[in-house]
């Protein structure tokens, strides 16, 4: 495939000057920390960030208001930085912790060993991380925390008022991911219960005047007499400019039909065209990543003139410690790495080296429809906003060049300005649990940084109430709501646990969870399709994916948790080693909840009634006279289709319940079990009453 370039005329500096009101702060270049001897290469490439010359200014607003808002370009120290001269300031005296919050889990374990490094620390002492499922830090040794903005949240159930932090810095405000937004609610709150506590909102490029003013608690507040440690309510603005080189933008001349092909035919021509230098690549998740990668692979291996010269690596959450270190390792010498990527290479992390950035225009966004109550997860096109962002990225070392490939005029014409924070497109079953079990009652009337639809607010508290999570009163119910409330898991699946349980099968339930809480155990290999799919067949269960997976789950302990069974069976060992530490966390979450541990021996009806229990919502039914395969929702009609995937593709039960709905050209539904329609009726009387289920002759 020709590629055809032109290149355009923007040209990125990435000094976002349509965000006029930023207040400039500017302080002299602080010395303090320097030792007169001479510095270590660490010190000395700590005091080159842009973000050095305001570490006082940061220091001095920190220390006087409440909350600080700082914008600063990818790369400029924000995340590194800041909560080390925090603790230089004393910050973490006296016990207290220092937060940093990030919305992606891979970017908090990145940065906490960075920072670890920065500081000569081993990890997990001083600088810890926690994620979902993973705790590194040590109570009373930790002083400062990176976390995911989710596990903050959860903190919160414990300790309301977050009392073991002097300061949270939410980074990657610009996000607006559906967890940050809930946080920025809940510390805004927090905030007039404790005047210690400072608050840092950072990001690369927010609306920081929109931000500030949903801070802005000036108005209201009424200073206490005589109270002189009260820092100003008004938040402070502080503007780290960045120090990124030219980045030359180039454009298709014709749209792309296939943006997987182009992006790797891209890598090549700029491989054999362009002087050396690294290539990052934004594509949108792990299959089209892996697809990618063993293209180029294999293309760089048929290289004859320049072969070996590419070094190929995915980057996506999920990936283990060494596929993460390979990432941020130096390029050999001579050799051009070629780093493949979702969107969390576009603020979260900054890679060193990149000279060439190829953007395919597109992410995976969640889309949420209150009205066919369907959460997709779909490749849709990224904003204006974040096309920069990625085109940015070239632009750290020298000046560099990105290719985008879509076409100029849809550029200009047709690309959002901005994405619609999450909060408006998630569905927000996990949101109001959440909140109620923090104990807001009146969610529609909550300060949102965004406000949520309220048909989306309606319909979460809809199936709450029909999962028996919350009561008439839209209060959590005792016990099962609270228990719910108490895993760290998507309702729908803590609430199979919980039927599990009852029904006798709590050790099967809480394998199942595990799974589903891991991207895939299956590896995706192209060109090997047949091979793939007989794997798969050794372990295909008719009832659906999740008996499936509960063989695989036992075939992998029958061979000792061998890697080279895993190889064998195409099987993704890395996911399995993470599913056998979730479900431990989950064993112990378990015991805490007084759930006895009990197996249903290979009874897969009472299986299938708990999944049935948590995932009634989903239940489909076969359309016997339209299109092969054709299913809809029950609930609201919705044309469904089994994912090529699943065991139960073209197997076609007439009654299935499915996980989640992933679209493409159709929506395909992923991870599917066959049920008895009887068992939704029992699961979920009011739900399905409406639905005349009981009228339908099955
Ligand atoms: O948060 P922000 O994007 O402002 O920057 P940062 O993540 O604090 O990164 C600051 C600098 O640290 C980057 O320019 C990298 O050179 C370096 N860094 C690194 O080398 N390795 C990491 N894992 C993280 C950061
Ligand atoms: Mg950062």
């Amino acid at each position: 495939m020709t590629q055809f370039w032109k290149p355009g005329s923007e040209k990125p500096r990435l000094v976002d000057d349509e965000e006029g009101g930023i207040l400039f702060f500017s302080t002299p270049t602080s010395s303090s920390s320097s030792s007169r001897f001479g510095y270590s290469s660490i010190d000395k490439q700590r005091q080159g960030l842009p973000v050095y010359k305001y570490r006082n200014g940061i220091l001095y607003l920190v220390e006087n208001h409440a909350t600080t808002i700082i914008v600063g370009e990818t790369g400029s120290g924000k995340t590194t930085q800041i909560p080390q001269y925090l603790n230089e300031a004393g910050w973490a005296e006296g016990g207290r912790v220092i937060a940093c919050t990030q919305p992606r889990r891979l970017a908090v374990q990145a940065v906490a060993s960075r920072v670890a490094e920065e500081m000569g620390v081993k990890l997990g002492e001083e600088v810890g991380y926690i994620i979902r499922f993973e705790d590194l830090t040590k109570p009373g040794v930790t002083k400062i925390k990176f976390l995911t903005d989710g596990v903050l949240l959860r903190e919160m159930m414990d300790d309301p008022l977050l009392t073991n932090y002097s300061v949270i810095m939410v980074d990657e405000a610009h996000e607006r991911s559906l967890a940050t937004d809930i946080l920025l609610g809940l510390l805004k709150k927090i905030q007039r219960r404790r005047p210690d506590l400072r608050l840092i909102i950072s990001s690369a490029t927010i609306e920081a005047r929109t931000m500030s003013s949903f801070f802005d608690t000036s108005g209201r507040m009424h200073k206490k007499a005589g109270d002189e440690i009260e820092p100003k309510k008004e938040p402070a603005i502080l503007s780290v400019e960045g120090r990124g080189f030219n980045v030359q933008i180039h454009y298709l001349e014709e749209p792309a039909s296939d943006y997987l092909q182009a992006a790797v035919s891209t890598v090549l021509l700029i491989h054999d065209q362009e002087p050396i230098g690294d290539i990052l690549v934004f594509l949108t998740g792990q299959d089209d990543i892996d697809s990618a990668v063993q293209l180029l692979t294999e293309e760089a291996q048929n290289l004859k003139k320049n072969s070996s010269g590419l070094v190929v690596l995915p980057l996506y959450s999920g990936l283990s410690r060494g596929d993460q270190d390979l990432i941020f390792a130096p390029t050999p010498r001579g050799k051009r790495k070629v780093i493949v990527s979702t969107n969390i290479a576009e603020t979260s992390l900054t890679l060193e080296g990149i000279v060439y950035v190829v953007d395919s225009g597109f992410s995976k966004q969640r889309f949420y429809n209150p009205i066919s109550d369907i959460e997709n997860l779909v490749v849709a096109p990224i904003s204006k906003a974040s096309a920069r962002q990625r085109a940015g990225r070239a632009g750290r070392v020298r000046s560099g060049k990105c290719y985008r490939l879509y076409t100029e005029e849809y550029f200009v014409k047709e690309m959002p300005a901005e994405g619609i924070p999450e909060m408006q497109r998630s569905n927000l079953v996990s949101c109001v649990i959440q909140l109620k079990a923090l104990g807001i009652d009146n969610i529609l009337g909550f300060d949102w940084p965004a406000s949520p639809p309220p048909e989306a607010m309606v319909r979460a508290l809809e199936v709450l109430y029909s999962l028996g999570i919350l009561d008439e009163d839209a209060k959590l119910t005792s016990p099962i709501g609270f228990q719910v409330a108490e895993i760290p898991l998507d309702p729908m699946i803590s609430k199979m646990i919980m039927s599990g349980s009852l029904l006798g099968c709590s050790e099967e339930v809480i394998t199942v969870a595990a799974i589903l809480s891991v991207q895939s155990i299956w590896v995706a290999v192209r060109g090997v399709q047949k091979e793939m799919d007989e794997a798969k067949l050794r372990f295909a269960a008719a009832e659906g994916d999740h008996v499936t997976f509960l063989n695989v789950y036992k075939g992998f302990l029958q061979s000792g948790k061998s890697s080279q069974w895993c190889y064998k069976n195409f099987i993704n060992y890395h996911a399995m080693k993470k599913v056998l530490e979730i479900r431990e966390q989950l064993k112990r979450i378990a015991h805490r909840l007084g759930i006895a541990l009990k197996s249903c021996e290979g009874d897969t009806q009472v299986l299938r009634k708990a999944v049935t229990a948590g995932f009634f919502a989903n239940a489909c039914r076969l359309e016997a006279f339209s299109q092969a395969g054709m299913y809809k929702t029950i609930r609201s009609s919705q044309e469904v289709y089994i994912h090529p995937s699943s065991v139960l593709f073209r197997v076609n039960p007439k009654w299935v319940i499915f996980h989640s709905i992933v679209s493409t050209d159709r929506q395909y539904m992923r991870n599917v079990i066959a049920i008895d329609p009887s068992w939704l009726t029992e699961a979920a009387p009011q739900f399905y009453q409406q639905q005349g289920l009981n009228k339908v002759a099955y």
